[in-house]
This record gives C-alpha cells, structure tokens and sequence, in this order.
C-alpha cells in the first residue's frame, strides 16, 4: 500500500450509493428543461484559453488564479473549462445558432467544470454544473423565467430554506457612470488595497466590490451602489424583472451589493443562497444573470442573452442541511436462491429471463449457503427472494417468498416469468 495513489486535492470521487442520487437529480434537471424547452448542449471540457479570457474577464479571480491552462504538443493555450456560458456562446456563434427561426435558442448543459480554487466545503476544483442559456430576447420575461428554472428545480427535490437576491447591474450608460463614481470613491486610499484591486481600480473598478482580501475594508461598505446609476430604462427593464418575478409568486431581496465574478454581466443578476442553518460558509447555490454584449464580443451578432449555472455539489450540500431525502430507488425485484449444482445452473438462464422481462434481479455468484444467500438478498433490499432447491427443480416448481409480509407461494418453473410479472402488477 505505501505507493497508493491518492484522488487529487479538491476533487471526488462519487460512489455507488451516492451516485443514485446524482442521478435522480441530473433527471429531474432533465425533465424540467423538456418543460420549460431548453434542449441540451455538448461542448468540449477543454477550449482556447482565449474564450474565457475574453468572456469571463481578464481581472476577474477566474481568469487570473484559477484556470487549468495548459499547452499542447501542438503548442496551443487550451484551458479546461471553468464555466459553461463561454463555450455556450461559442458554439451559438460558430453553429450559426442565430440564424435559426425558433428564437430564442434555449440550451442547457451538465458536466464537469474546473477552477483551481482553495478546497473547501462546498468548493471543489472539478464540480459539476447544471446551467441554462437562452439566447436571442431581450423580453424580461426571459429573465424571470430563467430563474423561475432555477427556483423549481430546488423546489421540486424538496428545498425549503431559499434566498433569492436579484440586482440590476444596468446597460453601458449605466455601467459608465458608476464606474467613474467608484473611481472617485477608491482611489484616494487605494493604497491600502491588495495589488490585484490596485490594478482593477483603472482595468474595471467594479471587480474590487468582489475582492475577497478586501472584502471588510470600510470603503467596501460605503462604495456608490450601482442601481444608483441606473438609466431609466435600465431600471425600467429591472422593474419588469421583478414584477414577472412577483407575478409567478417567487419570493426575492434586491441586493444592490450583488455584482457577480464575471465580467460579462449586465442588467439582471442574481443569485440564489441556502438560508438552511448548519449550511457551511459558502452558501451560494446558483448565480447567473443577463449577458447582452457577449455574442458580439465572440464574434456574433449583436444578441441578448440570460441564464444561469448551479453545481450539484451545493445542490446535494443544501439538500443535506435541511435534512431532505431523496427518493432514490433503492432494492431490487427479485433474488434467486439456490441449492445445489443444477438448481445454480438453472438460474443463470432464469435470471436472465428475469432481466429481459425488465425486472432488476440478481443471483448469488459466490458460492454461498442458501443462510448467506437470503442474507444478501435482505441486503440488497430484494422485494421477492425465489428459492430453488433440487427438489422444487425436480417438480418443475419454484417457491416465491414476499420480503415484505414473508407470504410464499409456489408457482410453475415454465410460467414464473410470466406469474411474477401478474403479481408485480
Ligand atoms: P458562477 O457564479 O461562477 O457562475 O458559478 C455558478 C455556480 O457554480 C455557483 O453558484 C456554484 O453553485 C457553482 N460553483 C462555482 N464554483 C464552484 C466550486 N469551486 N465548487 C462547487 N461549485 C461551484 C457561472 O459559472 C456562470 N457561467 C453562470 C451563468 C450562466 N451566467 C449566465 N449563464
């Protein structure tokens, strides 16, 4: 064992027991995009490094701490993904998605995401995010709608203790005057900030408001608050959000703080907090908001654009703080118990049969007593054990036995398919 090799820091692996409830979660994502027509998109886990530092931003902790870059032997910058949004509008841009009638392009993607970030509850280096994109309308209802996804997907799986913050972060116009009021605000003292905010302090003000070294400084509190600067029709767009929101009965807080770790953002932003007690630190389960310049920025036509992301790690994480079992379906239909040599070789067919009449079923393959085979069917949480023994095989008979009343009945061995499909029934 002294040269074991260990999973790598910040990842998991998920195992049988748990991998069931990954599942259930994954479907239920599944049939509520099928409800809401968001139809689902496949990209690569890696892309040009380029991509996010373009999209994402160049200042943000993202592009500048926490990418997987790496060169291939073709000596390109490839980066493994740290968000679906990029490579989203990639693929939007370079499949020509804009051009199709059915406007607007709703997608959404699961599957694994990277960012070198220090391990923690709830924070992982590879974690898996489930994210909706709709792409094409600039209509508010979009927004609301993108969230209310969001929102029913936590329901629906049992949620109960939900925050949802929302927030304006305005149009260009909008955008421009904050900035130079937050340059007015930080750059008297800005030396006593951390070189990084030092240096967004010209690049994009904005990102300090996201500093996590700087986050107790008492210029953070005080600092001009975006919605503050809002064009009227920038609030009047955000207005629309929130009475949609209002109208579909989602409850939410307006955060005038809430900017978000990516540059692409502008009006609607949003996330969505666990308020469960017990929740670790980290208690953002889902964020998203409105992109409007970047299909353009990745070399499409000017096109609006809203969704969101969520990772299943946080999603399981608030599931567990508030106590919520999934109903993952654990047991099986039936388990063939045999005695002796023949009996065995005959369930190695029966069971088959089992398995094609879309049963799930097993059979002891470890040479156990008929005691430690009805052990393993109690273990396995069996519904029917089906016994045959050298005598039942001789009569052409096997005894089913009903796990959960320990009624037995004996039933034909050339019908039992057919039998125990009328008493599954
Ligand atoms: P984000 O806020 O960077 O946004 O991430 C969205 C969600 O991914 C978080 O709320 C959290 O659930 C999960 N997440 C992020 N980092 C980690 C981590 N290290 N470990 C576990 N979970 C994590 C985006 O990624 C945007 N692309 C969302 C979006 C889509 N905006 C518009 N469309």
């Amino acid at each position: 064992m002294s040269n074991q090799i260990n999973i790598p820091r910040g990842t998991q692996d998920i195992l049988p027991g748990q991998t069931e409830k990954w599942q259930l979660i994954e479907a239920k994502a599944r049939e509520l995009c099928e409800r809401y027509q968001y139809r689902e998109l496949r990209t690569p886990i890696f892309e040009h490094t380029d991509l996010f530092k373009r999209s994402v931003g160049d200042t943000t902790d993202i592009v500048q701490k926490e990418m997987y870059t790496f060169t291939d032997r073709g000596d390109r910058s490839l980066t493994l993904r740290p968000e679906g949004t990029a490579a989203a509008v990639r693929s939007f841009v370079e499949n020509k998605m804009f051009g199709s009638p059915n406007q607007p392009v709703k997608l959404y993607y699961m599957g694994p995401m990277f960012r070198y970030e220090r391990p923690q509850a709830g924070r992982f280096r590879q974690f898996v995010q489930f994210g909706v994109e709709a792409m094409g309308s600039a209509d508010p209802a979009i927004d609301a709608e993108v969230i209310s996804l969001a929102m029913s997907l936590y329901k629906e799986l049992g949620l109960k203790k939900l925050k949802l913050v929302v927030n304006s972060l305005g149009d260009k116009e909008s955008r421009k005057a904050h900035r130079d009021a937050l340059v007015s605000h930080f750059q008297p003292r800005i030396g006593e900030f951390c070189s990084d905010c030092q240096n967004r302090l010209e690049k994009n003000p904005m990102r300090i408001l996201d500093c996590k070294a700087d986050r107790d400084h008492e210029l953070m509190k005080s600092a001009p608050s975006i919605i503050d600067y809002l064009t009227d029709d920038s609030a009047q767009y955000f207005n629309k959000v929130t009475k949609y929101l209002t109208d579909l009965g989602i409850e939410f807080e307006v955060d005038a703080n809430l900017v978000r770790g990516l540059d692409y953002y502008n009006h609607t932003a949003f996330e969505i907090m666990s308020d469960a007690e017990g929740f670790g630190a980290i208690t953002t389960l889902c964020g998203g908001g409105r992109y409007n310049g970047l299909v353009e920025e990745i070399g499409g036509p000017e096109t609006p654009g809203i969704g969101f992301a969520l990772s299943i790690e946080r999603l399981l994480a608030a599931l567990d703080a508030e106590g919520v079992e999934l109903p993952v379906n654990e047991g099986i239909d039936c388990y063939l118990v045999a005695l002796g040599d023949e009996a065995k070789d005959y369930t190695v067919g029966l069971l088959h049969n089992l398995r094609m009449a879309d049963f799930s079923a097993e059979r002891d393959y470890q040479d156990r007593k008929i005691k430690a085979q009805f052990k393993a069917a109690d273990r396995m949480n069996a519904r029917y054990v089906a016994v045959l023994g050298e005598d039942e095989l001789k009569e052409k008979k096997i005894n089913l036995k009903s796990m959960a009343d320990g009624e037995q009945i004996q039933l034909p061995l050339e019908s039992f398919i057919e039998k125990f499909k009328d008493i599954c029934k």
